[in-house]
């Protein structure tokens, strides 16, 4: 019966109470909702995990709608993605008009308008100067995938250098560069061989104090950096060493400058190529337009994705023409890549992001952030149990502590402290109406609201998150 109900939605036939599709209501009438449900539980793949068992039908803003009539503050961003909000009016307009004009161009038939109207707008944007050579694809694993064979291309030499926790994504090259939980690579090996990791500056993975300062920490994983050149792959096998600036699925962690400007070092010193990848942490997400901004450190391979079109499949790989030019034509590319409707959004993005002064946003509201997290790190009721408030800009995280930590040998392990804390609170938040997401293998909420969220709903999502926080400490 639901496979005839969804297809008469599908070819909009009003009969019997079913709207078409481009018309119906926001909601749905309860049995006909769970049942849309249950044919997606049943249908959709297992290999896809999901926050909240419901369909999503509707996104405003800083808001996004299930059929079920519920009304989400969305914290989520799409995981980062809709960083102007769900539908931005100018984005969402200008992918529309686009499709009325050119939808597919391929990119090995010819350019396209919107495609050089986004380099031209991007240009300026770049972090560095150089980065004057572009190539879109759709996602940002993608772009990492592209990063590691330009890597070694342009070269002449096989090994990548990774770092514990990062997250690039789940094709076979990113795969092998992931590193912060086995579920993305359990069952899948044999992984692209050449990665290679180290510990990120980051007190978890050295085994040091939470209080250690940056050059500490920065100069205990530049020391294993050196050691691994020394050990593992010799710096004439090192094609690049692969880097997200702010660690995301790692547990949401600024890369100290001195720790980014010391493997530029290295990688000037050895021959081996610097990749940034700003999938992330790029467009605005940490202040400013790409986070390696804040270290002045110069990338050979940036990678971004992501917030770039604002939830139009597009993601970005920029280095510099004398490296590019050693590229084979054909080498690379994809019969989507760089869609001229995801361009066109993309185009509409940089625009907003000047007009609507997005960076001066947040910058103001990664303070009003900060304050309401350091609040709650002071609060009597929830202070044991917090043990970090951490990022940049729109990219912040609480690290709670955890009764287990990864096992018996973990020196932060809390006896005592409730069990599950960043899962219990993100579900508490959920019930409070603000979608959350969790992060790392260790206890983190993580913080992406949209970059252009008003002062109130900051407050808002940050009124839920320490109510959710009390009452979950309470309850033990
Ligand atoms: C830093 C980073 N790199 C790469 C990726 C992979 O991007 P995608 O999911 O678009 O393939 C992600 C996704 O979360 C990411 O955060």
């Amino acid at each position: 019966m639901l496979s005839t109900r969804l297809a008469r939605r599908a070819l909009g036939g009003a009969r019997q109470g079913y709207a078409p599709l481009t018309q119906r209501s926001r909601t749905f009438a309860t049995q006909s909702y769970d049942s849309l449900v249950a044919f997606g539980q049943k249908h959709v793949t297992k290999g896809l995990g999901r926050q909240v068992e419901g369909v999503m039908v509707k996104g405003e803003g800083s808001y996004v709608t299930f059929g079920d009539g519920k009304r989400f503050l969305d914290f989520t961003s799409g995981i980062g993605v809709t960083n102007l909000g769900h539908c931005h009016p100018k984005v969402s307009a200008a992918a529309a008009q686009q499709c009325m004009e050119l939808v597919h161009g391929q990119c090995s038939i010819g350019f396209t308008t919107p495609y050089l109207q986004l380099i031209e707008k991007l240009i300026p944007m770049m972090p560095d100067k150089s980065l004057d050579s572009f190539f879109f694809w759709n996602s940002g694993s993608e772009a990492i995938d592209a990063a590691i064979k330009m890597a070694r291309a342009m070269t002449g030499k096989q090994n990548i250098i990774g770092m514990q926790g990062a997250y690039h994504g789940r094709t076979y090259g990113a795969m092998a560069l992931t590193k912060s939980k086995t579920v993305y690579t359990e069952g899948f090996h044999p992984l692209m061989p050449g990665a290679y990791s180290l510990p990120f500056p980051y007190w978890h993975h050295l085994g040091t104090p939470v209080s250690t300062s940056s050059a500490e920490l920065s100069a205990a994983s530049l020391n294993q950096l050196n050691l691994l050149l020394q050990q593992q792959s010799a710096p004439g096998d090192t094609a690049a060493i692969l880097i997200e600036p702010v660690l995301g699925e790692g547990g949401y962690i600024p890369a100290p400058h001195e720790f980014l400007e010391g493997v530029r070092k290295i990688c000037d010193e050895n021959g081996i190529l610097l990749i940034i990848d700003e999938v992330q942490s790029g467009f605005g997400r940490t202040g400013k337009n790409f986070n390696i901004e804040y270290s002045g450190v110069r990338p050979d391979i940036l990678t971004c994705a992501k917030g770039l079109a604002n939830g139009f499949p597009l993601s970005g790989i920029v280095s510099r023409k004398e490296l590019t030019d050693k590229l084979n034509p054909g080498s690379m590319g994809g019969t989507y890549a760089g869609n001229a409707v995801s361009c066109a959004a993309a185009v509409a993005v940089a625009d907003a992001f000047k007009s609507e002064n997005i960076l001066a946003n947040v910058q103001a509201r990664s303070t009003e952030l900060f304050d309401a997290l350091h609040a709650v790190k002071s609060n009597p009721t929830t202070r044991e149990v917090i043990l970090d408030v951490r990022g940049q800009g729109l990219m912040v995280a609480v690290e709670f502590a955890s009764p287990t930590g990864t096992g018996e040998y973990d020196p932060f392990r809390k006896p005592g402290t409730p069990a599950r804390l960043a899962s219990r609170v993100a579900k508490r938040c959920q019930e409070k109406g603000m979608l959350i997401l969790t992060t790392s293998v260790y206890e983190v909420i993580r913080f992406i609201p949209p970059l252009n969220i008003s002062s109130e709903d900051l407050k808002k999502g940050t009124q839920i998150f320490t109510e959710a926080v009390e009452e979950v400490v309470r309850e033990g």
